[in-house]
């Protein structure tokens, strides 16, 4: 009986690290809260996102992908459904009002299956690199499913608007690089980085690309 006492004090400040690693201490929203999110994303979101927000590609993509969530932070999240993202199919929805926008996001939320990394990526460094490379490399291997202007779907393209704005003004250079890196499971956002990647890009070659994406946008 002692023995095990001893035992599960030696154990209970682990078991409290664990359950309060970063990002997963966030409170968690109530049920009708959840239901609340999913009814709102059905009758706003659906038609566009898909059910289940599964995405489809050359029409909105997956809201509810892995690597999506977990380096998407609430204020990307909700600046996004507000101010929607100009010249794209996302159109805004600051109508719906903040409660709304957060219950979606709770939903959005609920679906998350990899640690949320947010804090770490928003906090990397800028990228520092040169946009004539970053140009090269965006024109051969990214401008076919994100368009050459970078204008995505209006380019017949699979991606999204990633040289617009309406996506530049509202993400970090480290949701960029990680997007870049890591890719997204299960949609045509594959990995460029690794040896199993079609491109193994190196980390100075992504901040270029990055660079040109930023000057870009700028004109
Ligand atoms: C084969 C097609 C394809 C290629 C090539 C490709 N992407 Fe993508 N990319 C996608 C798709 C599709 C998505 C969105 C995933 C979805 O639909 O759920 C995406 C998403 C992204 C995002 C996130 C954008 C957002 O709206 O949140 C970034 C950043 C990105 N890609 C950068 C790049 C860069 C940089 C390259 C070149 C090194 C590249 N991609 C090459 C298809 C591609
Ligand atoms: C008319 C179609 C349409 C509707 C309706 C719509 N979206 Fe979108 N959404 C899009 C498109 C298209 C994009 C990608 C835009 C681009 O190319 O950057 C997008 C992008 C997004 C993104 C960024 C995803 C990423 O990969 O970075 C979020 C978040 C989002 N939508 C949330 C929502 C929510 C929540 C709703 C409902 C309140 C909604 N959208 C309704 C078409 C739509």
């Amino acid at each position: 009986m002692l023995a095990r006492i001893i035992l599960l004090s030696l154990f209970l400040p682990f078991l409290a690290i664990a359950f309060s690693s970063p990002g997963m201490a966030q409170k968690k929203p109530s049920a009708s809260v959840l239901k609340k999110g999913k009814a709102i994303f059905k009758e706003n979101c659906e038609v566009c996102h898909q059910a289940d927000a599964i995405g489809k590609a050359g029409v909105a993509p997956s809201l509810t992908n892995p690597e999506f969530l977990s380096i998407s932070s609430d204020k990307f999240l909700e600046g996004t459904i507000r101010d929607g993202r100009k010249d794209t199919g996302m159109m805004p929805f600051a109508h719906l009002g903040r409660s709304k926008v957060r219950a979606i996001v709770a939903y959005l939320r609920s679906r998350e299956k990899l640690p949320n990394r947010t804090k770490q990526v928003d906090a990397q460094p800028d990228a520092r690199g040169d946009p004539r490379f970053g140009k090269t490399w965006y024109m051969n291997i990214c401008s076919t499913c994100h368009g050459s202007d970078g204008n995505g779907y209006e380019s017949e393209g699979a991606g999204t608007a990633i040289g617009l704005p309406g996506f530049l003004d509202k993400v970090t250079d480290g949701y960029i690089r990680e997007t870049i890196k890591v890719g997204r499971s299960n949609t045509r956002m594959l990995s460029f980085q690794g040896p199993a990647a079609i491109a193994d890009l190196t980390d100075r070659e992504i901040d270029d690309i990055i660079v040109y994406l930023r000057t870009q946008a700028k004109k």
